[in-house]
Parts: structure tokens; C-alpha cells; sequence
């Protein structure tokens, strides 16, 4: 990895310069132009501001003491201290040459590899899955995949809402209104309509209010009959999203609900109360935030003043197994925005308990997916969007298009490709914005072979395979890679990058810097394969143009395979 090899020379250099300057953050990134330069660091400029020094000399000092030979054909002082850093020819064709050799793709594994527990996609039981739970599903998947490639020791966890007081509810429907033929046709619609009915008449009816919260105790306190249903009503919804996730390709280390912390609950109140963090008020249990100086008006209710406990004191449970039974060093929550103060609260609140505790918990959170009148996505007729009903949708869209393509294709093959697609297209939508910006659903702009899209990608995937096809190329590994044409040299560059791009996405959780990453080196492609002949070329041209191909593939490949994107063998 050249970019590592000059940041280890260039934080050598920065402390025989400043030997008690703290010098691990001293990074390289790519030039933004590469008429500049290929990498550069702004980092001197801040270093020399606080070492109060003329930013321009310390750089001239840094490069004085700097050796990148091997690497670099210079390096130059630019404006107000920047170093820019334009690599040698032989050291790109080289480092082409031992990925081709290793058919190892341009990142490095982390040297220190961490516990990172991921809570994603976390759906509630009873309730159909719906598009919110889409970019957590997604977003939490990508983050997964690709801290494990970077050598971390990753454990997934579904919490799923399996425990609470939507139970009292669900249990008066299940006694009262169930309709067994629609339960079996249809489980999930079927408990929705149940708790819907129910929470209706609740809201006229305190008797009925009266009856759910008995229901509820019954359950709490271990009533066979009640947790019989409860375990019917959690299979059924299981067996749900099993499916979603496997039309996704999705997997989870745990499913640890909420009711599996159920026994833990009385333990933990208990301990917070004895440690004075946390208070009686009005007959709730209470932490307050008195000097905090954001969340001094929210106290968080951690038992209710009905002596139950909520979704807070579950997560303090959660919190406390990941880090104790797990040894987690960092626990990522991706949910959407609206639960930033909940988990804020937690956070701070673990921190008091636990005054000792090192692991980073982060908060990876996103916004909203909008409809195409700016308001958050609903079906025309004004329902929530439910999850299975987009794939199938997403499937049909790309099976019309990838018809209209390849009309003389057999359907299953049809059907297959247009699995691929249209799955993938939702996925790199999601994907592909800021996290926590709103995006627009837009299903021609996600399914269009051009511009930033997933099927622009996985095209450009089979466009590289049918030159394989088409040159019948079979063995590479005696190719000498010597790159001339400009073209030739941009692609190479951008492949050298690629760690780089995945080292963003883990530092701030952001997959979208991927896609990027992924959307610029298929332009680089295109340009090359415009620019330079590769199956007519002249051998050894041939050869070495091959193997460009190849190790674009090949990172295109892994890095739709990160986002969870599946590359049909044609399109
Ligand atoms: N079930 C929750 C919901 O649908 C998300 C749970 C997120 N994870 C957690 N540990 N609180 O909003």
C-alpha cells in the first residue's frame, strides 16, 4: 500500500522534526486534482499552528528530512504548507504487479484488530417490516461487511422489539378477534389489523385498557398460556424477516431481543437506584442530566411509574452484556435520527455506571427516505411502505428493463438477472447518500444504467468479464504491467486508492465514501477502454492492459460485494 509506505516516512520525518509532536495523525490523501500531485497532506499546516511556527518552513524542514525514493518521483511544498506527492511510475506498475501476483486488492488489514459489535436492522414483532428499517438493514450490513475485510472480529446482533407493552394489546386481539384463516394466509397483516383494532378500542374504551394491561402482567409474571401465544407471535414474525433477510443476503451473528434482558432488568434498576444515579420522581425511576449542558431538560425515565421497566433500561441491560460478555471495544447502533437523544441518554447514563469502561459507543445514525413530493415515503394510498412489497417491486422494475435489453434471453435467466439488479439498485440507493441526509426514492434514477447507480457498476463488472470472454484470455499471471497512456495511469492510481476509500467508510461509518469511490473508478475505466485498445493491442501492451482489466474487476467485484450487491454474470 503506497500510500502507507509515505505516511510512515513522513511521520518518521515530521518527529526527527518535532520530536515531541504527536505525529499518528499525520495522514496522506489523494489530490483532489491530480494535476497537483497524486497524494497530499494538509496536515503540516495544522501542526505548524500549533507549534506556532511558519507553516511554509516546517514543511521545507519535513521534506529536508524526508526520504519517499522508492516511491515518489517528488514531492513539492504548495501553497501555504501543503506537500504534494506525485508517484513514481515504476512504484504504480509495481504495486499493479504484486496484486495481480497475490490477487490481493489494494487495502491492508488493520494492525490492531478490534471487537466492534453491530446493532442493525432491529425490527419489531407483530409488525411488518417496513421501508425505516430499510436503511438500517443496509447500512448496518455494509458496515459489517466491511470491517470484517479489514480484519476486525465483528459480531452482528439483531435486537429485535419482542418484549413491551404492545403485548397486552396484541394478547386482547389474539383472545378476542383472531381470524385463524387469515393468521395463516397472512401472519403479519393479520397481528397488525389485531393491534390496530385493539389500540382503537383502547382509546375509547378504559376497559379494555383495563384488560391489555392485565394481559400484560399475565405475561410478565410467566403465565403459560400467554407466553404460548407470545412465542407463536415471535415465530411468525421470525419467519418474516428470515425471508426479507435472506432475499437480501443478510446475516446475523445474535438475535438478542429486548425480552431476552427481560431477567436482568429488576438487577440493573436496582444497582442504579443504590448507585445514586438514579432517582425516584412522581413514582418513576429517573436519571437526570442536571449539568449536562444539551440534555439538562431530559431526564430519562428508566421504570415507569407503573413499575415497568422500558426501552431505555432494556438498552442499559444490552449495553452492559456487549461489553461484558462480548468484550466489545465499539458498539455501533444504526438507527434513524429520531432515537438520538434516547441513545445519548444511555450512553451517558453506562458512563456514570460504569465510570471504567473504554469501549466507544456510536450512534450511527441516518435520515429519512423521502416520496417524490418531499414527504416521508408512503404507498399512493398513504400506508407505511413495507419492505417485502419493495423488493418484489424493485425485482419486477428490473425484470421490465433487463427484458427490454435482452428480449431473447430465457426467463429464468431474466429473472435471476434482474434479481441482481433491481436488489441491488435499492441497496446502492440507500447506500450511496450521505447517511444522514434525506434521499428521495426514486426508482428510474436507481435502476438507470447511467450515472451513479448500482446497475452502472455491476454493467461495468460485465463489461470487463466480456473482454475475458471475448479475448479468451486464460492466464495472466505471467503479464509484465508497464503502464504509459494517461488513461492507463489515472485507472491504476484509482485502484491503488481503494483502501484508502475503505479506511473512510470504517473511520466514520459513511459506506457512501465507497460508492463514490466505486462510481469514479468505473469512469476511469471507461475512459481507459475509450483511450487505449486492450485485445488488439500489440502483446505485451495486450498483456499488461489485461491485467489492468482484471484488477478493476476484481475491485469493482469486492467492493459491490462489501455493499451487498451481486454481480449477474451478463446484464
Ligand atoms: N426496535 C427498534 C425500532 O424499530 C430499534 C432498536 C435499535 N436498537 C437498540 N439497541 N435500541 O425502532
Amino acid at each position: 500500500m503506497i500510500h502507507l509506505c509515505i505516511e510512515e516516512k513522513l511521520q518518521a520525518a515530521v518527529r526527527a522534526v518535532l520530536p515531541d509532536a504527536d505525529a499518528s495523525r499525520i495522514w496522506v490523501r489523494p489530490c483532489p486534482d491530480l494535476q497537483h500531485g497524486d497524494y497530499q497532506t494538509n496536515a503540516l499546516m495544522a501542526l505548524a499552528k500549533q507549534q506556532r511556527r511558519n507553516p511554509r518552513e516546517l514543511a521545507t524542514a519535513v521534506v529536508a528530512q524526508l526520504d519517499v525514493t522508492p516511491w515518489c518521483a517528488r514531492v513539492e511544498i504548495a501553497g501555504p504548507g501543503f506537500l504534494n506527492f506525485h508517484l513514481a511510475p515504476h512504484a504504480i506498475n509495481a504495486a499493479l504487479q504484486e496484486a495481480l501476483g497475490t490477487g490481493h486488492s489494494f487495502f491492508k488489514k488493520a494492525t490492531t484488530p478490534r471487537t466492534i459489535v453491530i446493532d442493525f436492522s432491529s425490527p419489531n414483532v407483530a409488525k411488518p417490516m417496513h421501508v425505516g428499517h430499510i436503511r438500517s438493514t443496509i447500512l448496518g450490513d455494509a458496515l459489517a461487511r466491511v470491517f470484517r475485510l479489514l480484519g476486525h472480529r465483528v459480531i452482528t446482533d439483531n435486537h429485535i422489539g419482542d418484549w413491551g407493552t404492545q403485548f397486552g394489546m396484541l394478547l386482547v386481539g389474539w383472545k378476542t378477534l383472531l381470524d385463524a384463516a387469515t393468521l395463516e394466509r397472512d401472519p403479519i397483516a393479520e397481528m397488525e389489523r389485531l393491534y390496530q383494532a385493539i389500540n382503537l378500542a383502547a382509546k375509547e374504551d378504559e376497559r379494555i385498557r383495563e384488560q391489555a394491561r392485565a394481559e400484560l402482567v399475565k405475561l410478565q409474571s410467566g403465565d403459560a398460556e400467554n407466553l404460548g401465544i407470545w412465542r407463536r407471535m415471535l415465530e411468525l414474525s421470525q419467519s418474516q424477516f428470515d425471508n426479507v433477510y435472506g432475499r437480501l443476503g443478510i446475516q446475523f451473528d445474535h438475535t438478542l431481543g429486548e425480552s431476552f434482558y427481560n431477567d436482568q432488568l429488576g438487577a440493573v434498576l436496582a444497582e442504579l437506584a443504590r448507585a445514586g444515579i438514579a432517582e425516584e420522581s412522581d413514582g418513576a425511576l429517573v436519571v437526570f442530566f442536571r449539568d449536562h449542558a444539551t440534555m439538562n431538560d431530559n431526564p430519562a425515565i428508566i421504570r415507569k411509574s407503573d413499575g415497568a421497566a422500558n426501552y431505555a433500561s432494556t438498552d442499559l441491560a444490552t449495553l452492559r452484556h456487549r461489553v461484558e460478555q462480548w468484550q466489545a471495544q465499539e458498539i455501533l447502533y444504526v438507527t434513524d435520527g429520531r432515537q438520538q437523544l434516547h441513545f445519548q441518554q444511555v450512553f451517558t447514563i453506562y458512563q456514570r455506571w460504569h465510570p471504567q469502561m473504554t469501549a466507544r459507543l456510536e450512534h450511527v445514525w441516518f435520515g429519512s427516505i423521502l416520496g417524490p413530493d418531499g414527504k416521508p415515503f408512503k404507498t399512493r394510498e398513504g400506508g407505511v411502505v413495507k419492505l417485502a412489497a419493495l423488493l418484489d417491486e424493485a425485482e419486477e422494475r428490473a425484470l421490465t428493463a433487463v427484458t427490454q435489453k435482452n428480449p431473447d434471453l430465457d426467463e429464468a435467466t431474466r429473472r435471476e438477472i434482474a434479481r441482481a439488479v433491481g436488489l441491488g439498485a435499492l441497496k446502492y440507493a440507500d447506500l450511496s447518500n450521505n447517511r444522514q441526509s434525506d434521499y428521495t426514492f426514486d426508482w428510474d434514477k436507481m435502476l438507470a444504467l447511467q450515472g451513479n447507480t448500482a446497475p452502472y457498476l455491476q454493467y461495468a463488472c460485465t463489461r470487463v468479464r466480456s473482454i475475458f470472454r471475448k479475448g479468451e484470455v486464460a492466464d495472466l499471471s505471467g503479464a509484465t504491467i508497464a503502464l504509459a497512456a494517461p488513461q492507463e495511469l489515472a485507472l491504476a492510481k484509482r485502484l491503488l486508492n481503494f483502501g484508502i476509500a475503505l479506511e473512510t467508510v470504517a473511520a466514520e461509518y459513511r459506506p457512501n465514501y465507497l460508492c463514490n469511490y466505486l462510481y469514479e473508478l468505473a469512469g476511469d475505466f471507461t475512459a481507459f477502454y475509450e483511450a487505449c485498445p486492450v485485445l488488439k493491442a500489440g502483446d505485451a501492451e495486450r498483456q499488461s492492459r489485461l491485467a489492468l482489466c482484471k484488477l478493476t474487476g476484481q475491485v469493482l467485484h469486492e467492493g459491490l460485494g462489501l455493499l451487498g450487491i451481486e454481480v449477474p454474470e451478463k446484464m
